[in-house]
C-alpha cells in the first residue's frame, strides 16, 4: 500500500470560489496523487483549472469542520498557482495536474509540486488528534457502516480524546459525535457515557 498524506485540499471554481477539504494524498514517488469520489465540486474545478494546494492543519477543528459542515477557515494567496492555501498550516505545498486516469466512480489526479514551504514547528503527534482525524473519516461512511461498528470505533477513539484532547480536540470531537449522533438517532454522547455507547 502507498503512503497516503491526510491533507486539506483547497481548489478553485471558475468563477473564483475557494472549495477547501479535507482528503488523503496518495504518494507516487514524488508525485501526489488526488482521488476524489464523484460527483464532486473539486473534480469540476480541477477540470476547469488543474492545480490545487494541500496543506496540513494546526487545528484540527479544521477537518473535524469541514465534515460537519463548516468550511469557512482562513486562507492566503498561493506562491505559485492561482489559488489559496489554509492559513493556520504547519506546511503547504502547490501542485499542478500533470494526468489525469480517468475513472466513473474515482478519476485520480497526478500532482507535480511546483511549490512547497514550512510555515510553523511541528513538535509532536497528538493522540487526540489522530482519533479526530479518524472519527471524521469515519463520519463521511456513516451510510456505509453498522450502527455497531460505528460506536465501537467511536468508543475506542474517545479513549484518546478524555486522556490526551485539549480544548480544540474536544471541540472537533463533539462536532463528529454530534454528526454521529443525528445520523444514529442518539440522544447521549459517547464520551459523555462510554459504557452507554
Ligand atoms: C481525513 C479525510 C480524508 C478524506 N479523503 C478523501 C479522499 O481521498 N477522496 C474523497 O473523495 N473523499 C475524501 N474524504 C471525504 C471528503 O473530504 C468529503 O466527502 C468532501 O465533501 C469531498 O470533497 P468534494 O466536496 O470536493 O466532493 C476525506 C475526508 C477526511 C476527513
Amino acid at each position: 500500500m502507498p503512503l497516503i498524506l491526510e491533507t486539506i485540499v483547497t481548489t478553485l471554481s471558475p468563477a473564483g470560489e475557494l472549495h477547501l477539504v479535507p482528503f488523503g494524498l496518495i504518494q507516487d514517488g514524488t508525485d501526489l496523487i488526488l482521488a476524489p469520489f464523484r460527483p464532486s465540486p473539486t473534480i469540476l474545478n480541477l477540470e476547469a483549472s488543474p492545480c490545487f494546494a494541500a496543506s496540513s492543519p494546526r487545528d484540527v477543528r479544521v477537518i473535524a469542520g469541514c465534515v460537519t459542515g463548516r468550511r469557512d477557515w482562513p486562507v492566503v494567496p498561493c506562491h505559485r498557482i492561482r489559488g489559496r492555501r489554509l492559513a493556520d498550516s504547519f506546511a503547504h505545498a502547490e501542485f499542478e495536474v500533470v494526468d489525469v486516469e480517468e475513472d466513473p466512480v474515482r478519476p485520480r489526479y497526478r500532482g507535480r509540486m511546483v511549490h512547497e514551504a514550512s510555515h510553523a514547528p511541528f513538535l509532536g503527534y497528538n493522540r487526540a488528534q489522530g482519533a479526530v482525524l479518524e472519527a471524521a473519516i469515519l463520519s463521511t461512511r456513516l451510510h456505509m457502516l453498522e450502527p455497531e461498528k460505528i460506536l465501537s470505533e467511536m468508543r475506542y477513539l474517545a479513549i484518546a480524546i478524555s486522556k490526551t484532547a485539549g480544548p480544540r480536540e474536544r471541540e472537533a470531537w463533539d462536532w463528529i459525535e454530534d454528526k454521529v449522533a443525528a445520523a444514529l438517532g442518539r440522544d447521549d454522547r459517547i464520551l459523555a457515557n462510554p459504557d452507554a455507547a
